[in-house]
């Protein structure tokens, strides 16, 4: 290696601090080790309470050997890990949590470059939005979906048949037993969900990115390809060292276009969104949710995979993989964008193919012809609001019903299923309270469960608007991340139940219809207000206080940007 190490500040020289940093990590480590080889960081989500990451230690090991084959050193560097479905009140109270102290940990310890293991919803994000802060040479191995779990010979979709099957209970057409007969066929194995939830989607859309070895996004978890896969990116990781291959020197604007594009083409998660401007606003490149909209807006549903169609991950990965899907909207991507290996994304279109037509449509015959996230405006939304147009029923795209109001998920649980509430199935449903600040964290919610009465009627999708997310997996007219979300001060905390809400996705609005002088005129209820956040201290204090809006990624104000990887002072 012909340049000065990073690491060398801390292991070069005959000082007092060389030696205490040598020595400490001796304990059977050669001399060699400390002489101009790379210092290569494993930041591994593993954990017991992520089950969909328990085994990346595995996947660890491969990277591992990957890095003492090119020459570098591998330390394996325990990070904060989010698992989806355990943590209360939702995970992504933390992602920026996580994200920070990864970025805190990556600048503080005597490493060169890291190699980034993710997988649950909110792990790749954070990894990449410390990695994008600290600018370190950093590459993601995703740690893949789980295989297709069946019961009574149907496949399960983690999370979007959890919803399904218990709506169907609600609706009085599956039994209870049934329903708890199927939990156990659920998670066949290891991995993240294998739905296009947001786990699937942010592998992928990483891979979009250029942060991924091209072609790994997607292996299964347990498919031995994952681990040759982990092996070669670890000896990438070295080969980045020498390259000096750091985030800001290759992810550009043209990187988010990719993603975005990708996004669509996939049918992915409207969680990405989020993700993405926060990982944008890390690296000081403007996108905006208009973004979203504009270079999603032509681009075609091409993955027929849950909750948008049929398949699972496992399906994707056998038809041709990402790859093959991207290649099929080859001119719709940015061409000069660079993956980690110093390569564009796009010269890795040319071997791929599509084997499963039915999986992966073809560009002439796709399942949508325009898939992407569309942003829609209004007084009820003046900072924006988004809709997967492809999760959502045609009928209701545009629509016009009286609003029934829950100020809080509490409300909403306490109320949905009374059979006197007064709703029916023109009805807008609107819950609020659930934004960042408001929740806090911005829990997926906005997909709240229909009324029974209403689902024994047979109805299945209807209006429903919050300043919450809803998990990737969920499906349904969804219009959710309202911005300024009401504990913000944004509009949606002054809508009232009976009045009259249009929504027109395509022509991108959504309106309270109560005149601008009447609406300025009213306050918040008391019960409205009571539904916010008030921690005292810790983390939701400090969450509350600097969280910013859906439209900026939900980032702390104080963690936008990055501070690179010097750390100007010794420790003795
Ligand atoms: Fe971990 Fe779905 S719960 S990926
Ligand atoms: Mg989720």
């Amino acid at each position: 290696m012909s340049q000065v190490l990073r690491s060398s500040a801390w292991y070069s020289g005959d000082d007092r601090n060389a030696y205490i940093h040598r020595a400490w990590m001796r304990r059977g480590v050669p001399d060699s080790a400390f002489t101009g080889r790379p210092q290569i960081a494993i930041a591994n989500t593993a954990s017991d309470l992520t089950p969909c990451n328990a085994h990346l230690t595995e996947v660890a090991q491969s990277v591992k050997h990957g890095i003492y084959e090119a020459g570098g050193i591998p330390l394996e560097l325990p990070v904060v890990s989010l698992g989806e479905t355990q943590v209360r009140p939702t995970a992504m109270l933390w992602r920026n949590m996580a994200a920070m102290a990864t970025e805190e940990m990556l600048r503080a310890n005597p490493i060169d470059g890291v190699v980034l293991l993710g997988g649950c919803d909110k792990t790749i994000p954070s990894l990449l939005m410390a990695a994008a802060s600290v600018d370190l040479p950093a590459v993601v191995v995703p740690g893949g979906p789980m295989l297709t779990g069946h019961f009574r010979n149907e496949a399960l979709g983690c999370g979007t048949d959890v919803w399904r099957l218990s709506e169907e209970v609600r609706a009085g057409t599956l039994s209870e037993a049934m329903f708890l007969k199927s939990e156990s066929s659920m998670i066949r194995s290891k991995g993240h969900c294998n739905t296009m939830g947001t786990a699937s989607t942010m592998a992928l859309v990483a891979e979009a990115l250029g942060t991924v070895l091209p072609g790994l996004a997607g292996t299964p978890a347990p498919d031995a390809r994952l681990l040759e896969a982990a092996h070669e990116t670890g000896r990438l990781a070295v080969e980045l060292v020498a390259d000096d291959r750091r985030p800001s020197r290759f992810l550009t604007a043209g990187s988010f276009h990719n993603a975005i594009v990708a996004l669509a083409a996939i049918g992915g998660s409207t969680n990405a969104v989020v993700h993405l401007l926060a990982i944008a606003g890390r690296l000081g490149i403007e996108l905006t949710i208009d973004d979203f909209d504009r270079i999603g807006e032509h681009v075609p549903l091409l993955v027929n995979l849950q909750p948008a169609g049929k398949y699972l991950m496992d399906d994707l990965y056998r038809a041709g993989g990402f790859l093959a899907v991207m290649r099929e909207v080859r001119d719709l991507l940015d061409p000069d964008a660079l993956t980690i290996t110093g390569r564009p994304f796009v010269d890795y279109l040319d071997d791929a193919r599509i084997w499963d037509p039915e999986v992966i449509t073809p560009r002439e015959a796709p399942l949508l012809p325009a898939a992407g996230i569309a942003v829609l405006r209004g007084s009820l939304a003046p900072g924006g609001a988004i809709v997967k147009p492809a999760a959502a029923s045609p009928h209701l795209l545009k629509h016009r019903g009286r609003a029934v109001v829950f100020d809080s998920v509490e409300d909403f649980h306490a109320r949905i299923d009374d059979p006197d509430l007064d709703i029916d199935a023109d009805s807008v449903m609107i819950l609020r309270g659930c934004g960042p600040r408001g929740y806090p964290g911005m829990p997926e919610v906005a997909n709240m469960p229909l009324p029974k009465k209403l689902l024994e009627q047979g109805v299945r999708d209807m209006v429903r608007i919050c300043d919450g997310r809803m998990s990737g997996t969920a499906y349904g007219t969804v219009v959710l991340h309202v911005t300024p979300e009401a504990a913000a001060g944004g509009p949606l905390a002054l809508v009232r139940t009976g009045d009259w809400i249009a929504l027109d996705v395509r022509g991108g609005r959504l309106d309270v219809e109560v005149p601008a002088d009447e609406l300025a005129d009213r306050r918040p209820d008391q019960a409205t207000i009571d539904g916010y956040a008030n921690p005292r201290r810790g983390w939701e204090r400090l969450y509350v206080d600097h969280v910013l809006q859906a439209d900026r990624g939900a980032d702390l104000d104080f963690l936008v940007g990055g501070s690179g990887s010097t750390v100007s002072r010794d420790s003795h």
